[in-house]
C-alpha cells in the first residue's frame, strides 16, 4: 500500500486585477483537492490563498499565527461560486519584494517556507511573473498563471481578463455610436494596455473604429485630420476613433497621469485621448469629445471565454504542481495548452508588430489576411 503524502499549494492574484482571476482560482482549488489525486497518485494539497498578492507573503506572521488577514484557507465549497465573478476575491497589490528601495524578497522566502507551501501558483502579467522567476532562482517552487488585459506577455496567445475587457471596448463603442451620430461628432475612446496595442487594435477592429492608433506606430495628427475629412467627404455622419493609453505623436513622448513608477516599474499612462480629441477639433474644425474607458475594461463578470481559460489554466497550473515541473507558465499556443519556462520570458514583453498586424498607412487592421490577400494597396497608394 503506497503512502498518502500530504503537502500545501499557496496560489495568489498579483498585478491589476482583471475578469478571469476568479475562476482560475476556483479551478487551482478544485483541480489540487480532487480526491481522485489521492487514490491515483498518492498525494492530498491543501490550497491557502495569499491575499493581496506577494504583499501577503510579506506580512503573514506565521510565528504569532497572524494569518488572518494574509492567508485563507480555500476548498471547493467555498469556491463554488466564483467563477461567476469579476476581480479578485484574494486582493490583489502591485508589490515586489525585489523593489530596490526596500527589498523584502528575503522574507518572503522565509514566509513560504514556514508556511510549508511546496508550490506557489502566482496569477499575474509581468510584473507578479517577474517576481514568481526571481523566487524561482531562489529555490522556491513556482508556477505562473497568464493574465492581464493588456495581452503583453510572451509565451502565450491568451492571457485571462482579455476578452471580456475587449467586451467592455465594443459594448460601450456601441452605446457611443448612437450619441456620437445624433450629434455628427467625432468620439476618441481611450484603451488600456500600457505600451502594448492589443487592445485598441483588436478592440478597434471588433467595435469597427474608422482609426486605430497604437503605441507601436507613432502617428501623424495630420494624417489622422486627413483621414477624418476623407471620411466626412465620403458621406460620413460620425467617426470612432480608438487609441491605446501608450500611443504617441511622432517626435512626442507618452502622455502620463502622474510621474514616477509603481513597484513593477509602470507609468501611470492616460490622458492620450484629450490630447488626439483636441488636435483633431483643432485641425478640422468638427467637434470631437473623448472618453476614457479605464478601469470599466478590468471591471464586471468573466465572459465565456475567460471563464473557460480561467479553468483551463487552473487545472493546467496544479498539473504542473503534481508533475513537479515547476518553474513555468501555463500558457495557450497555436490552440493548444502548453507550459513554457518563466525564465524564458523574463523581461519580455509581447507586442503588436505593426509591420505586419496594423495598416501604417490608414491607422487600422491589417486589410490583408492571407498571403495573397484582395487589398494589395493602401488607400494613400490610391488617391497618388
Ligand atoms: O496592466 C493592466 C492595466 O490595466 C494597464 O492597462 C493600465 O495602464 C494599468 O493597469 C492601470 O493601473 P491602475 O489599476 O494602477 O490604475
Amino acid at each position: 500500500m503506497t503512502t498518502l503524502r500530504k503537502s500545501r499549494i499557496g496560489v495568489l492574484t498579483g498585478g491589476g486585477d482583471c475578469a478571469g482571476l476568479n475562476p482560475a482560482l476556483k479551478w487551482v482549488v478544485k483541480t489540487a483537492m480532487d480526491e481522485r489525486l489521492e487514490w491515483e497518485r498518492g498525494v492530498r494539497y491543501e490550497v491557502l490563498g495569499i491575499r493581496d498578492g506577494w504583499k501577503g507573503l510579506v506580512n503573514v506572521d506565521v510565528a504569532t499565527s497572524d494569518m488572518e488577514g494574509h492567508i485563507v484557507h480555500l476548498d471547493p465549497e467555498a469556491v463554488r461560486t466564483w467563477d461567476r465573478y469579476g476581480g479578485t476575491f484574494l486582493g490583489t497589490s502591485r508589490l515586489s519584494p525585489f523593489d530596490p528601495k526596500n527589498d523584502v524578497s528575503r522574507q518572503v522566502i522565509e514566509n513560504i517556507e514556514r508556511l510549508g507551501l511546496e508550490a506557489v501558483i502566482a496569477i499575474g502579467g509581468d510584473g507578479t511573473l517577474a517576481v514568481a522567476t526571481r523566487l524561482g532562482r531562489a529555490g522556491v517552487n513556482v508556477i505562473g498563471i497568464p493574465k492581464t488585459i493588456d495581452k503583453d506577455l510572451p509565451g502565450t496567445d491568451y492571457t485571462l481578463g482579455y476578452e471580456t475587457a475587449l467586451n467592455v471596448i465594443v459594448e460601450e463603442v456601441d452605446r457611443l455610436r448612437t450619441t456620437a451620430g445624433s450629434h455628427k461628432r467625432i468620439f476618441v475612446v481611450e484603451t488600456m494596455g500600457r505600451t502594448a496595442g492589443w487592445l485598441a487594435l483588436e478592440g478597434g477592429e471588433a467595435c469597427g473604429a474608422y482609426i486605430i492608433l497604437i503605441p507601436e506606430c507613432d502617428f501623424s495628427v495630420d494624417r489622422v485630420n486627413e483621414l477624418v475629412l476623407e471620411g466626412r467627404r465620403s458621406g460620413t455622419r460620425y467617426e470612432i476613433i480608438v487609441v491605446a493609453e501608450g500611443a504617441k505623436p511622432e517626435g512626442g513622448t507618452e502622455i502620463v497621469k502622474k510621474n514616477g513608477v509603481d513597484s513593477f516599474g509602470n507609468k501611470a499612462l492616460g490622458g492620450i485621448g484629450e490630447f488626439v480629441a483636441r488636435e483633431i477639433e483643432k485641425g478640422t474644425k468638427l467637434e470631437t469629445r473623448s472618453v476614457t474607458l479605464s478601469h470599466l475594461q478590468r471591471g464586471g463578470a468573466p465572459c465565456a471565454y475567460d471563464r473557460r481559460m480561467g479553468r483551463y489554466f487552473g487545472i493546467a497550473a496544479v498539473d504542473l504542481v503534481v508533475n513537479q515541473k515547476y518553474g513555468n507558465m501555463v500558457c495557450l499556443c497555436n490552440g493548444k495548452l502548453s507550459y513554457r519556462p518563466l525564465e524564458s520570458l523574463y523581461g519580455k514583453l509581447n507586442l503588436v508588430d505593426a509591420r505586419t498586424q496594423y495598416d501604417t498607412d490608414r491607422y487600422n487592421g491589417r486589410r490583408t489576411i492571407l498571403s495573397n490577400g484582395a487589398v494589395k494597396k493602401t488607400g494613400r497608394a490610391r488617391q497618388q
